[in-house]
């Protein structure tokens, strides 16, 4: 067993895991973070979705002890005040969901889209990125409108300044 230290939604955690243990695991069953999802534990679905030091990843894909030290971001963490994040509300606005399983990823996935591209995304861009992200439900136009409708709800006061 191993010890991991991670700040997770801006709170230091600690939990003792094995060397092998896979960080959406150690979110999910050490910290009881269950709105990140396990869709296929191979590095396809996009479920697994976080934010390590601000970018998104498939925390399938790492380890635990590759992640101590680093900060998460998770589903969980991104309402604020009681308040749907942006993207959230947009989902919820623009029907991106159906079943949700797909959706914590999706979310996550979106916001770092949309921040790393300051408001200049178009369609064909969001449907690239959201490669990684499978959902079996939608059919993903949805999604793409809810992307689209919260990069304009995150940005137009930015838009505006340039
Ligand atoms: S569970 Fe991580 S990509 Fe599917
Ligand atoms: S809403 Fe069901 S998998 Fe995407």
């Amino acid at each position: 067993m191993t010890k991991v230290t991670l700040t997770v939604n801006g709170r230091t955690v600690s939990g003792e895991c094995e060397e092998r243990t896979l960080l959406v695991s150690f979110i999910r069953e050490n910290l009881g973070l269950t709105g990140t999802h396990v869709g296929c534990d191979t590095n396809q679905c996009g479920a697994c979705v976080v934010h390590m030091d601000g970018k998104s990843i498939k925390s399938c894909s790492i380890l635990a002890v590759q992640a101590s030290g680093s900060s998460i971001t998770t589903i969980e963490g991104l309402a604020a005040n009681g308040e749907l994040h942006p993207v959230q509300a947009a989902f919820r606005e623009h029907h991106g969901l159906q079943c949700g399983f797909c959706t914590p990823g999706m979310v996550m996935t979106a916001v770092d889209m949309i921040n790393r591209h300051g408001g200049h995304l178009d369609e064909a861009t969001v449907r690239h990125e959201l490669e990684g992200n499978i959902c079996r439900c939608t059919g993903y136009h949805n999604i793409v409108k809810a992307v689209l409708a919260a990069n304009t709800e995150m940005t137009s006061g930015r838009q505006a300044a340039e």
